[in-house]
């Protein structure tokens, strides 16, 4: 029986996935562990370092009760019977692989750190379930594996510790949704017992059939890269079709639509990640797309890895091929010209910005030396003006953004984006005014009544 259960990792996957955790299964002890002195203080605060609707409401059920942040890293991993690894795998900015492959310093400094305090684990003969929760390359379950056998750990039956892969798949900004009703959890490893373990946690609160169980580890860590890169690839797909449908004055979202109607394609609900846009951005997608094709050509396997990167270089393409129309339709140059920025964050409803396109269309129009005000919603000044170099304007509404300004673009599809009043933003514009709209959230054919000159994405212009 499963009594304890440590997570070393007190980051965006660890503490939202043991909150939900401790919150589901009341019998079992939930400690979140970290070396980081700071981030634990703040999981112990009113100000968690996490914002996720829901998420302040589970760990205050929880605190103190069940779940605990703690950085006594070594007497945690030690009492745990299960330890799930969470802790950050950033790609390599240098050497071997920089830009595509995995950083697993930090994974393996966390593997010798559970052989170390595991150490009175050996002596006793209960064996330790090793659960791998972070995005990893394939294949980083079986360096774990032998990390830990190089620390005396044993083998087969008799081995001290269990590896198991059991990635996460929550988006951001859903992620206690995601958690608390998951599409299917996946659980990863050859040890019969230690998966049977982890169903039991999990069976606390998601039904038997929605559990995947592999023999394979490797089988686990690659369909967590696939499932980004499948969804990577539609969303490409769709992003793709935008251009062929702004050539031939088709609508990419009826033909979007039309797709997904599909029950193979969309499973019959329509426009599930196939809705085209100024490209896709967020920490996974790009990660582990590219993460594939180098998996691919570690393997020798150079045409799937190009099937693969081709998925960046559109989505590169797209973000491109977007900066080059508010050049073109401007009259070819956007020199001294203010444009306004609506969004900034890689989708609605968080204040993300890694590898959001709002940042590579801000780079291109302030290269071709445009004046751009930037108005998010929820991302702070600061961070704009690091993704930016501070080469923009950060506005504090839509309308301030919009005042002077030539041309105005829509990056991320908030919704507060669809009600503005754009009758007084129009008034306050340059002409001609320009709309181009990278989500395509703005009605079209109301801007154009008021006057305004409307690109967007996959529409007819
Ligand atoms: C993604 C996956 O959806 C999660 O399952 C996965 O766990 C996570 O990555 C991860 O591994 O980190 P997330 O990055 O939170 O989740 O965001 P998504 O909602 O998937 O959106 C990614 C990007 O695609 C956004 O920029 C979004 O605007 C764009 N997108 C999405 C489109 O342009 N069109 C669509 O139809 C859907």
């Amino acid at each position: 029986m499963v009594k304890k259960i440590c997570c070393i990792g007190a980051g965006y996957v660890g503490g939202p996935a043991m909150a939900v955790m401790a919150l589901k299964c009341p019998s079992i002890e939930v400690a979140v562990v970290d070396v980081s002195r700071p981030r634990i203080d703040a999981w112990n605060s009113d100000r968690l370092p996490v914002h996720e609707p829901g998420l302040d409401a589970v760990v205050r059920a929880c605190r103190g009760r069940n779940l605990s942040f703690s950085s006594d890293v070594d007497r945690h991993v030690a009492d745990a019977d299960i330890v799930f690894v969470s802790v950050n795998t950033p790609t390599k900015s240098r050497g071997l692989g920089a830009g595509l492959a995995a950083d697993l310093a930090y994974w393996e400094s966390a593997a010798r750190m559970v052989a170390a305090a595991s150490r009175s684990a050996t002596t006793t003969g209960k064996s330790k379930i090793i659960v791998e929760k972070s995005s990893v390359p394939v294949r980083t379950a079986e360096a774990m594996e032998r990390i830990l056998l190089a620390h005396g750990g044993g083998e087969g039956d008799d081995a001290a510790f269990h590896v198991v892969s059991n990635p996460e798949f929550f988006s951001e900004g859903t992620a206690m949704r995601d958690l608390l009703c998951p599409d299917r959890v996946l659980i990863g490893g050859r040890d019969r017992d230690a998966v049977r373990a982890l169903v039991d946690v999990y069976a606390h609160w998601v039904p038997e059939d929605k559990i995947v169980t592999t023999t394979s580890l490797c089988s686990a860590e690659l369909s967590k890269l696939a499932a980004n890169a499948f969804l990577a690839q539609r969303v490409t797909s769709a992003n793709a079709i935008s251009a062929l449908c702004e050539a031939v004055g088709a609508d990419v979202s009826d033909v979007s639509r039309a797709v997904g109607m599909d029950h193979r394609v969309g499973g019959g609900v329509g426009g599930a990640f196939l809705n085209a846009g100024v490209g896709f951005g967020g920490p996974g997608f790009h990660r582990d797309v590219l993460r594939l094709a180098y998996a691919c050509d570690c393997n020798g396997l150079p045409e799937a890895a190009e099937y693969w990167r081709q998925v960046v270089a559109m989505n590169e393409y797209q973000k491109s091929r977007f900066v080059r129309r508010v050049v073109s339709s401007m009259f070819g140059t956007v020199a001294g010209k203010k444009v306004a920025v609506l969004g900034f964050a890689f989708k609605k409803g968080v204040a993300d910005t890694r590898d959001s396109p709002a940042i590579d269309v801000c780079r291109g129009l302030v290269g071709d030396r445009a004046h751009v005000s930037v108005y998010d919603p929820a991302v702070s000044e600061k961070q704009i003006l690091r993704d930016t170099a501070a080469k923009v304007c950060v506005a504090r509404d839509a309308y301030e953004a919009a005042e002077g300004a030539h041309g105005l673009c829509v990056l991320t599809e908030w919704d507060e984006f669809r009600t503005l009043d754009y009758q007084r933003i129009f008034d306050g514009m340059q002409r001609p005014a320009f709309v181009f709209d990278g989500r395509n959230v703005v009605d079209v054919g109301k801007l154009r009544e008021i006057g305004f000159v409307v690109y967007s994405v996959g529409k007819p212009l």
